[in-house]
């Protein structure tokens, strides 16, 4: 069988940048004939030409093509790879709980749209106002609240450049063209005093072990008068129908661990007392109750089961390495939070969202 290795892949992916052999063999720091001998060896081994020779430039075949576009996907891939186990090994990203996987990502962004009407419909500023958005992640929110106020300009920042090159990629793809952004440390911003109009934050300040600090920091970079958004969920708010100890137990070992790692993941209930200690004015809390049965399909497969049970099970092989919780009461308590999304179950859980004043 054809074994292609990735130092083919990175000659056929130098080649399509630079157009010629000697170019490539300078880029990877190979002599010519060496690079030659690779070619030629990767065509013998798939039967096939991989280039044509057009007056000293190398063009693709058909097959040339298919490999081109492969090098480029899997070389990219691996790159995004060794970002992201660069990143886990830095104490501060150890520290977060759901990590930065794919299926992280895709539940993100589960999450964000199939809330978006309950948590945004009032996620409006002034028109021309320089809104900082504190801990964007992989865009989720951004490409919401960006578009929702296409006149005004987004300042998106996070921990994690894994992150942002996502958030980044899914701007794009939405065409929106009002986000910029910047990886920063929402305890350390490097913004002077007072110079955004207004914030928002969604989903941090529950995994910050001092969630004051992270508050005042964003009131130093607010401009007097302006405004702080926050939303925040609740894990001490599911319950749901069939009841079931077991899944009120995995619920539980998520809290646990979250609580062992600094953060809280029972934050919305604290909201009020956080920005009234850090010095918030004018602040009002508004509860939003996910309810969900039969008769809103998309929220059974948007949140119970791609947004709230997909968090619980991202977290369980750590909950179990921890001792927080045994690998059977795990199994009985994912299996009876699906239950709730079989038919005749419901589901309940509260977010939590406050606006407040910098006077
Ligand atoms: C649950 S995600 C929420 C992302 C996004 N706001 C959303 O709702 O989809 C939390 C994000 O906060 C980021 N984060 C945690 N601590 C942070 C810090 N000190 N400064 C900046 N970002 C931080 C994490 O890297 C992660 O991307």
């Amino acid at each position: 069988m054809a074994s292609i290795e990735i130092r083919h892949l990175k000659l056929i992916d130098t080649v399509a940048a630079v157009g010629t052999l000697k170019n490539a063999a300078e880029k990877l720091f190979l002599t010519q004939s060496a690079l030659s001998h690779q070619l030629k060896e990767l065509e013998s081994r798939l039967g096939t030409q991989i280039f044509y020779r057009v007056n000293n430039q190398l063009v693709f075949t058909t097959s040339g093509k298919e490999l081109r576009d492969a090098s480029k996907e899997i070389l990219e891939r691996l790159k995004q790879a060794e970002n992201n186990i660069q990143e886990i090994g830095q104490d501060h990203m150890k520290s977060y709980i759901h990590g930065y996987s794919q299926e992280e990502t895709t539940r993100l962004n589960d999450q964000a749209n199939s809330i978006a009407e309950l948590l945004h419909w009032d996620s409006k500023w002034k028109k021309g106002s320089l809104i900082l958005e504190a801990g964007c992640g992989v865009g989720a929110q951004t490409k919401i609240i960006a578009k929702n106020n296409s006149d005004s300009t987004f300042i998106s920042v996070d921990l994690s450049t894994t992150s942002l090159e996502k958030a980044e990629a899914s701007i794009k793809e939405h065409n929106i063209k009002n986000v910029e952004f910047k990886v920063a440390d929402l305890l350390h911003l490097p913004f002077k005093d007072g110079h955004f109009d207004h914030i928002f934050v969604c989903f941090v300040l529950e995994h910050i072990p001092h969630p004051k600090e992270a508050l005042q920091e964003l009131k130093r970079v607010l401009k007097p008068g302006g405004t702080l958004m926050i939303i925040e969920g609740d894990h001490g708010s599911t319950y749901f129908y069939p009841d079931s100890l077991s899944a009120q137990k995995v619920v539980q070992a998520q809290v646990t661990l979250q609580q062992q790692k600094g953060g809280n993941a029972n934050i919305g209930r604290a909201l009020y007392p956080l920005l009234l200690d850090s010095g918030f004015k004018n602040i009002t809390i508004s509860p939003r109750q996910v309810y969900v049965d039969d008769s809103k399909p998309e929220l059974v497969d948007g949140f119970i089961k791609n947004t709230f049970t997909a968090m619980v099970r991202g977290i369980t092989e750590e909950a179990l390495a921890k001792k927080i919780i045994s690998k059977e009461e795990i199994n009985n308590g994912i299996n009876d939070l699906y239950k709730t999304a079989e038919g005749g179950g419901t589901f309940c859980y509260t977010f939590f969202k406050g606006i407040a004043i910098k006077d």
